[in-house]
């Protein structure tokens, strides 16, 4: 029997991938996607818990999801309703508690259990709450990729963090570092380009703490994991994210040198240009190590982007600190980035470290930074026109004709080409630069990098 599956996906990247993985645990017990919420027989929301508009959002979208639920009975069908993810581990009491008439509550690391959950739920056995962190890793429990895939790929080699950063919830709703063994990535690397993906982004929530059994004894890192993906044949490109500054390791940076599929941009959240601010969040490194770092990834790959995250007004935040921040931004050129205000998270050390800084400062501060990561992010496009770029065409453009697809440098092109060029990497002549995207012109024959 034919079920349709509602997911809706918050948060990070790795949310994008449990979702994937979710709908394939699904899939034998007849459970097909469905792009909307209102024919759906199940619905599961997996839910981000980094700041606190996040866990607002789950509240409202499932106070207007629920009629849905009772139209349903009403109708004499059953829909359930899931609540997967970083707030379903963090307050999964709570959701109970203020949303009853949600069936399943689960954790990131327990949805390999969803056909066993429903099977309790269809007996009548009542709501389930299930956030444990099983000793046995989810990963052994997932059924291999079977669905056609998108050109490109996510795949999670790492989860959790034992970093504690002051401000984080992520060790507290992933749990502790783990690293999946080198042999299931790379098999679960062929799958995905046998189903049609060309670009395969790694995730980990720190995922260059990688150190994974190697099949050979050895434990391997990040730099040799990702030689060993550069061979497969089919690959065209290779990313991962999101990486720690302190585990940014030299065989991992002479990686960026020697494996010709790994692009050359690199999402690398520094948080601070401030010393005393990256102490107070113990993120464990300072700012003179993360110019060294950059400056070895430049050695060894002269045309590397930069990407970070940025936080303004952690506690204790000063206005020269902030000042620091715009001035590593002026001088690393962040070609893009995300940043954020400051959110008090529950639990974590941050909340309750003195010297909050009032709202209206953080507002203030957040946008002089957002102005000046953006007057860099244009600069870096205005100077990609007239380059030709090797383009990896994704999916179909905004007009027809077109398609569109990312630059090494992950900045979306659109370009006229035909459909049968989807999947494939294209040199194009950058001639317009909009605020969202490039546009440009296909040239001739087909490149490989
Ligand atoms: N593991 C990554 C970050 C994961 S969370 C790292 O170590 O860099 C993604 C981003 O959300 C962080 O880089 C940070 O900029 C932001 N973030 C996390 N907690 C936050 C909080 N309490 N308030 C505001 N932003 C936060
Ligand atoms: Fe959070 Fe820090 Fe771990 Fe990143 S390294 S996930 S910011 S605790
Ligand atoms: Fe959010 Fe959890 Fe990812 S809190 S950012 S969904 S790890």
């Amino acid at each position: 029997m034919k079920r349709k599956l509602y997911i809706r996906t918050y948060g990070c990247q790795m949310n994008v991938y449990d979702s994937a993985r979710m709908a394939e645990v699904l899939a034998p017990l007849g459970y097909v996607a469905t792009d909307t919420a209102e024919d759906a027989d199940m619905i599961l929301l997996n839910t981000c818990h980094i700041r606190e508009k996040a866990a607002d959002k789950l509240f409202s979208d499932l106070g207007r999801l629920w009629p849905l639920k009772a139209r349903k009975a009403h109708s004499g069908g059953t829909l359930v309703l899931a609540v997967a993810g970083c707030v379903a581990q963090a307050e999964g009491a709570e959701i109970r508690a203020r949303a009853p008439y949600v069936d399943l509550v689960l954790g990131p690391q327990t949805y390999h259990r969803l056909p066993e959950m429903i099977a309790r739920l269809a007996r009548g056995e009542g709501p389930v709450l299930d956030t444990e962190f099983p000793p046995e890793p989810k990963f052994d429990f997932l059924p291999a990729i079977a669905s056609p895939q998108a050109v490109s790929a996510f795949l999670s080699v790492q989860e959790g963090c034992d970093k504690f950063c002051t401000f984080c919830v992520v060790p507290y709703t992933r749990g502790a570092e783990f690293s999946r063994p080198a042999a299931a990535i790379l098999a679960e690397a062929e799958r995905l380009i046998d189903h049609g993906a060309r670009e395969i982004t790694l995730l980990g929530q720190n995922v260059n703490a990688y150190h994974g059994a190697g099949g050979d004894d050895e434990i391997w890192g990040l730099g040799r994991l990702i030689r060993a993906l550069g061979a497969l044949p089919g690959l065209q490109r290779l990313r991962y994210t999101t990486s720690h500054p302190r585990d940014m390791s030299d065989e991992l940076i002479a990686a960026h040198r020697d494996v010709a599929a790994l692009m050359p941009f690199l999402h690398l959240p520094v948080q601070s240009g401030a010393d005393r601010v990256l102490e107070a969040m113990n993120r464990g490194h300072t700012i003179d190590d993360y110019r060294r770092t950059i400056d070895k990834l430049r050695a060894a790959r002269p045309d590397i982007a930069l990407s970070s995250d940025f936080i303004v007004g952690f506690p204790g935040e000063s206005d020269a600190d902030f000042a620091a921040t715009l001035d590593l931004v002026r001088e690393i050129g962040f070609v893009q980035a995300y940043s954020f205000k400051y959110s008090k998270r529950p639990g974590t050390p941050g909340a309750a470290l003195c010297g909050q800084i009032p709202e209206a400062v953080k507002a203030a501060r957040l946008q002089m930074l957002q102005d000046l990561l953006d007057t860099h992010q244009r600069r870096f496009n205005e100077a990609c026109a007239g380059r030709v770029l090797p383009v990896l065409f994704e999916k179909p453009g905004r007009h027809p004709g077109q398609l569109v697809g990312r630059s090494p440098y992950l900045q979306w092109v659109h370009a006229a080409a035909p459909p049968r060029c989807q999947g494939m990497v294209m040199p194009v002549r950058i001639a317009g630069i909009g605020p969202n995207s490039l546009a440009g012109a296909v040239e001739v024959e087909e490149v490989t990098a």
